[in-house]
């Protein structure tokens, strides 16, 4: 396979300067609110570096659990038809869940995402999302921490995708002219 045109839009080491931001400001606004311990729902595939890296810089006690959705299948535009591929294993009722994200383009997945989670007798819902195009939104979304809003670009590297590929990039690329 011929390798992509790669321009680099995030480097490691601004990913881990704005995580360490983040991360302060979440642990923060939860301890305001008196809350005590969360549970961080990490969202399938894309996810799984940002919150592997996020979670240590959060300095309240919080478990983990899963979710895989799909949206895109290998178009890059969303298909807005978005499937659970991988159901959550534990309740959530009663807590106050920190959804993390890596993106929201049209935000079409985490609209779903929101009303799976409706029947869940959460306490609290927060989203974090470490890349927003608020360009190309199609519906409002409560987003409560952004790492970095972005162009309409295509992005690939640090969990994100392309065909599968480039999730193991330690940074985040544009990706430039034909693939
Ligand atoms: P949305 O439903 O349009 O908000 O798209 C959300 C999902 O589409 C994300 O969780 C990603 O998996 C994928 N996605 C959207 N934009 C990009 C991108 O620029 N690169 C890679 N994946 C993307
Ligand atoms: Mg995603």
């Amino acid at each position: 396979m011929q390798k992509p045109k790669l321009d680099v839009l995030y480097s490691a080491a601004t990913l881990q300067q704005r995580l360490e931001a983040l991360g302060q400001q979440i642990t923060e606004d939860y301890q305001q609110a008196g809350i005590e311990e969360i549970c961080v729902l990490c969202v399938l595939k894309g996810s799984f570096l940002f919150t592997a890296d996020l979670i240590r810089h959060i300095g309240i006690p919080l478990r983990c659990e899963f979710i895989g959705l799909s949206s895109y299948g290998n178009a890059q535009v969303s298909s807005g038809n978005v499937v659970v591929t991988q159901a959550i294993q534990n309740s959530l009722e009663g807590q106050d869940v920190l959804v993390v994200e890596d993106i929201i383009d049209s935000g079409l997945s985490m609209h779903f995402l929101l009303q799976h989670l409706q029947e869940k007798k959460t306490r609290s819902i927060k989203i974090c999302t470490l890349l927003l195009k608020p360009d190309h939104l199609k519906i409002k979304l409560p987003i409560d921490y952004t790492g970095f809003e972005i162009a309409n670009h295509f992005v690939v590297g640090y969990g994100l995708d392309f065909k599968g590929l480039y999730r193991n990039l330690p940074y985040v690329g544009v990706m430039r002219g034909e693939h």
